[in-house]
This record gives C-alpha cells, structure tokens and sequence, in this order.
C-alpha cells in the first residue's frame, strides 16, 4: 500500500512546470523508489496554465493558502525574490510543512534565520535545485563525502554566464544576443544582472561552502565578479597561452581563514572543467580522503532543475515516517555546532594571474615591466608579444607566479605609471586547480 503524500506547488513558471510534469510522467518510478504516492494536490497561480492538467489539483491564487491547507504535506517554492518567498517559507514552515526550494537568493541571504525556524518546528527544507541546476552536489557534499575534510570547491554554477561564454569564444557572437537566448530559453534569472555580475552564482556558492565547510553562510562578505568585462580578445589570447576562460565559484580552507570567490578564471584548457560548455555546469571537489571528485550536469533549465525538486520530494517522502534518529542529519548550518566564518579579503587571496596591456614598441619596454613585478616579488610564467600595429603598439599578454593579489596590484598600478604603456593593465585571475 504506498503512502499519500500530497505537495503543493507554488509557482509554475519554468521550475514549478517542470517538477508538475516529472511528479506526473514519472509518477510510476517514484512511487516503486519511495514507496509513496507523490501527487500535486494544489498549486498556486496567478494566472490560467492551459498547458497543465489541473483537474485533479486545487488552484489557488494566493501562495499563502497553499502553505496553510491542512492537507499539504510538502511545499514547492518556486516563485523565486525575496519577500513573498521568504514569506511563503516561513507560513509553511509555522503550518508544520516540509519545504523544497530552487531559490538560491533566498536560501544564501536568509538561509540561517529559515533553518532555525524550521528546527523549531521540526521539519525539513531542502535546497538541491538551488545550486548547479541538476546536478545532485548538495547530496554528494552532505552525503557521498561525509567522511571527508573538505579542502576547497571549485565550480562554474551559473548557466546563463557560461553559456555566454561559449558561444563568444565558439562562435564569436554578441554577449547582448547570446544573453537574449538564454533569457529565451529560461536559463537567466529573472534579472539577468544577477547572471552576468555574478550574484547568482555567489549565492551558489555561499551555500556549497557553508555545507563543505560546517560554516555560516557569508554571502555578503564573498568577493564576486561577473563575466560583463570579459572582452573576446581576452577570449583568444588566452587560448593562445594554453588556457579557457571561465566564469568560477572557488571556495577554500586554509589556517588563516576561507576564499570565498566569484570571477573569470583562466583554468587550463586541459582541466576538465575548462571543457564544461554552454548551460552544463559542473563542481569540482577536493577533499582529504577521496582526493578530487567532480559532478558535472545541466545548471539550469526546467526540467533539469525540477529533477532536483523531485528528489528532495522522494527523499522527505521517504522520511515523513520515519524517526529523526532514522533520517540523515538536519543541514549543517541549521546545526548548533555551525562555525562563523573568517572570510579572507580579496586582497590577501594567493593565485596566479594574466595581464594584457599594449606597449610602445620601443627598447627596454619589457625591463620596465619586469622591474614592477620583480620588486613585488612576482615572476612571468609565460608570455606572448604580438607584432607592433601602425602605431608601432605591442599587445602583451602575460601570466605571472602565484602571489598575494594586493602586491599584483601594487605591481599593476607601476607598470600603468609607465610612459610607454597605454591605457590600463586588464587582469584576470588563473587557477591550475591542482
Ligand atoms: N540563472 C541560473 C543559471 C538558473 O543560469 O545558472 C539556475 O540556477
């Protein structure tokens, strides 16, 4: 006999209609795995969804209605912001629901103050769609790696800013062009700003490194950076140099305190995430016991998403019976023993880095700038000249050692003071990920 278990969506955008379509055509193999009859019983809309078959789910217009009616056992967030999500969580949350959620501002921003609610009242809310779309990370990080000590995460979490990037570099198109697609094809968020200046993926990965790390969530204190500056010539030198740019959440531990980072990266085109393209997404992990270990997937999309909708359903589901002593660990930072966090200023970051600047074509032009960086102790690892134009303008593209970034800019600020150099030094952090 399979358990009733009745969820109700909020939402049916993109996210919300694909869970509504995966509970429905998968309604079979859910149930053989749970043991549950999962079905939508109500769901929340503001306007008519001719493309859903409703006539067995109660329609209501007002979100909060769902989260109070009695016979909802599971509430689906997927209206996405701030204030009427926060809302609808906390009303679930206070009527006794589990709550499943795709919203990562959400979670990153208010994250603490839900899951302290939700212990108060005893129950679940799970997040595995809020961070690299469909890829089961938040699992592979709570679970398949809980013996580990985690030593740093790596990951390009944002879709829309990848998919930009590929098609700049594969096809040589527009970035305004390439994001109208991906707001077309339902990737970019609502304000597409949080794709491109890399707010979003900074919300993904307060939440992998709050999980990977037993600490609070920092969003506010992460250093991020989008993908709006990254020029196509940048794009092609750096292949040039042996490299891939990519749009990348790094996360580490070290003694002095955690990176916490969102930036174009140039990682080395042999890397196997320099090769995840388009919307896939993929999460790099390195950790004490197991080494590294990599979860690679589409990061957006509806149904990709919903697939991690679904499973946190099929894993409550499966604990609606069950004892908390039987079920896995609430969240770690919904737990006493969650850690505050010493987040490192950007400026004391170590890596490497690729500089292009254009040089008047002139002898000693080089030693000047090696000069700047010697004295900050900084040296070239590799570097590429290319032949003066008309105006007798060197380009030079250069990548340097690892150093702390405050001495790079120190160094970057000199070389900029250079007569023979025109206009500004452009930077881009490199990481071997070794
Ligand atoms: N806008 C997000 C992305 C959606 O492009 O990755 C998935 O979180």
């Amino acid at each position: 006999m399979l358990k009733p278990v009745n969820i109700g969506i909020c939402g049916l955008g993109t996210v919300g209609g694909g869970t509504f379509n995966v509970l429905a055509r998968n309604h079979a193999q859910i149930a053989a795995r749970t043991g549950c009859d999962i079905r939508v019983s109500h769901v929340a809309i503001r306007q008519a969804k001719p493309e859903f078959d409703l006539s067995n789910v109660t329609v209501e217009s007002d979100v909060l209605a769902v989260a109070r009616a009695p016979e909802v056992d599971i509430v689906v967030e997927t209206i996405g912001g701030y204030d009427a999500a926060k809302r609808l969580v906390l009303t679930a949350i206070e009527h006794g629901k589990h709550v499943v959620t795709a919203n990562k501002a959400l979670i990153a921003e208010h994250g603490n103050e839900i899951f302290s609610k939700a212990a108060e009242h005893g129950v679940s809310v799970y997040f595995e769609a809020a961070v690299a779309g469909g890829i089961p990370v938040i699992k592979a990080l709570r679970e398949g790696l809980a013996g580990n000590q985690i030593d740093w995460l790596a990951g390009i979490i944002n879709g829309t800013g990848n998919f930009i990037l590929t098609e700049m570099k594969d096809k040589g198109r527009d970035f305004a062009d390439v994001l109208a697609e991906a707001q077309a094809l339902g990737y970019a968020e609502a304000d597409p700003t949080f794709d491109v200046e890399g707010i979003d993926a900074c919300h993904k990965l307060a939440i992998l490194a709050s999980l990977a790390f037993g600490v609070e969530l920092s969003f506010d204190r992460a250093y991020t950076e989008g993908i709006s500056q990254v020029a196509p010539l940048d794009v092609v030198l750096a292949e040039e140099l042996g490299f891939n740019i990519k749009h990348l959440g790094i996360a580490r531990q070290l003694e002095q305190g955690i990176e916490l980072r969102v930036h174009p990266t140039l990682i080395p085109k042999t890397q196997l995430l320099a090769n995840v393209h388009g919307v896939m997404n993929a999460v790099m992990i390195h950790a004490d016991a197991v080494g590294s270990t990599m979860y690679y997937g589409a990061g957006a999309g509806a149904e990709p998403t919903a697939s991690s909708i679904v499973a946190d359903i099929c894993d409550i589901a499966r604990l609606l019976d069950a004892s908390q002593a039987q079920s896995v660990p609430p969240l770690s930072f919904a737990q006493a023993s969650i850690q505050p966090a010493t987040i490192l200023p950007i400026e004391q970051v170590r890596s490497e880095f690729y500089l292009r600047f254009s040089a008047h074509d002139e002898p000693g032009v080089m030693m000047h700038v090696t000069e700047a960086l010697s004295a900050q102790g900084i040296s070239i690892e590799t570097m590429i000249q290319k032949a003066p134009d008309a105006a007798e303008h060197s380009l030079v593209a250069l990548v340097t050692d690892h150093v702390e970034e405050q001495r790079l800019r120190t160094a970057v600020a000199q070389i900029e003071t250079l007569p023979t150099i025109q206009g500004s030094v452009h930077v881009i952090r490199v990481e071997s990920l070794a």
